[in-house]
């Protein structure tokens, strides 16, 4: 196939883009407007192999997609483009409606223009927080934050193409994803450069909510079988293999790299704060995938590869990422 792989540049989307080149002899294009958390380097180990294309531009900018779609003789596209920082849509929420909501319709537009198969990649996010039990594709969407809500805005602008022109659309949500290459501003990354800094471990609140972790590999594998194997219009979850309280996962990363309790410091929670997500996959099971990364190992292998590859995260904590620290957590980055 080839695919146009909006947002490619990201942590899911090089992921996604390095599966579909190397192991399934895809050819990969991807538009990406290159934001704080859209880095090359994420492509760096792609940029020779034939069949792949990058292109700068951004989603919401008709002439970039025509012409990426153009240069990439696209046969499908998959958006992975997003602000897709919860603490960030509580402070600056107006990137978030530009992307999520221009930026879907602006692909939609194009693909209904060039009749092409469009996957929209999303999240358990637009089913807000749930204490017991778990969500299916029939739950109620009940977005809490600026990110899930605008989140849930294009899912739905993406499922009204289905039924208005009936282009062939695809949605797959998944869980909170982890591995290499993820912008150290989400839990894992940050707790684990902080770790292995010597820093202190700031844990919203009382540390209690519950993730349902899923390794990117993992998500990116599920996004490409339903591309593969969805039934046009349909909705499909991706969830981890496992779940753990926000402090559980801070305290095997302090384990995993050698770092000390005395680092973890309870800060004040994040408002409208989700308590719980959970998601059933057994609809996308039902279609042959399943999850291969257990937590415990994954979580493992990526702390060995943050530790590894200083040369990724260097520039990012000694550039933008220092100013957002300090703006969010009220100190300097290695205090
Ligand atoms: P990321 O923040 O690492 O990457 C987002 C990418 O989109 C960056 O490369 C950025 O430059 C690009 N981008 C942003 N705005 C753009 C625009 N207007 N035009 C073109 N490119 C733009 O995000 P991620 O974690 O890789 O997430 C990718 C997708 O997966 C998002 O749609 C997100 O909602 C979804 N998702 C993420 C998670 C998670 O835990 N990270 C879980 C479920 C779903
Ligand atoms: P995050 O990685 O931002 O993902 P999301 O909000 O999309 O689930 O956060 C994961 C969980 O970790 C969430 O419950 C918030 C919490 N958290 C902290 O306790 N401290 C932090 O510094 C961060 C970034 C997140």
């Amino acid at each position: 196939m080839r695919l146009l792989v909006c947002g490619g540049a990201g942590f899911i989307g090089s992921t996604f883009a390095r599966q579909r080149l190397l192991e399934h002899g895809d050819q990969v294009t991807v538009l990406d407007k290159l934001t704080y958390a859209g880095r090359e380097e994420n492509l760096a180990d792609l940029a020779g192999e034939a069949g792949f294309g990058f292109i700068r531009g951004a989603i919401e900018d008709p002439e970039a997609v025509v012409g990426a779609l153009t240069a990439a003789r696209a046969e499908a596209i998959v958006n992975f483009a997003a602000e897709t920082h919860v603490d960030r849509s509580i402070a600056e929420p107006d990137a978030f409606v530009k992307t999520h909501a221009l930026g879907t319709y602006v692909l939609l537009e194009a693909a209904r223009e060039h009749e092409l198969p469009y996957l929209q990649v999303s999240t358990d996010e637009v089913y807000g927080s749930i204490e017991e039990g778990t969500f299916t594709e029939e739950s109620p969407l009940r977005p809490s934050s600026p990110y899930s809500a605008t989140k849930t805005g294009a899912d739905l602008l993406v499922q009204s193409y289905f039924h208005t022109y009936g282009l062939p659309v695809l949605i797959c949500r998944g869980s909170n994803n982890y591995g290499p290459y993820q912008y150290p501003e989400k839990l894992i990354p940050l707790m684990v450069l902080n770790a292995l800094h010597g820093d202190r471990l700031p844990v919203y609140g009382d540390g209690m909510q519950v993730r349902n972790w899923i390794h990117a590999t993992d998500f990116a594998r599920a996004i490409g079988h339903v591309l593969e194997h969805g039934v046009p219009g349909e909705v499909y979850n991706a969830g981890g293999p496992d779940e753990e309280a926000n402090i559980a996962v801070v305290r095997r990363i302090i384990e995993l790299a050698g770092a000390s309790e005395s680092q973890i410091e309870h800060v004040t929670d994040r408002p409208g704060h989700d308590r719980r997500y959970s998601l059933s996959s057994a609809k996308v099971r039902a279609l042959g995938w399943e999850p291969r990364v257990r937590f415990e190992e994954g979580l493992a292998e990526t702390v060995a590869w943050y530790r590894d590859n200083a040369w990724w995260w260097e520039p990012i904590r000694s550039g933008e990422y220092r100013d957002y620290y300090a703006r969010q957590y009220g100190r300097a980055l290695g205090g």
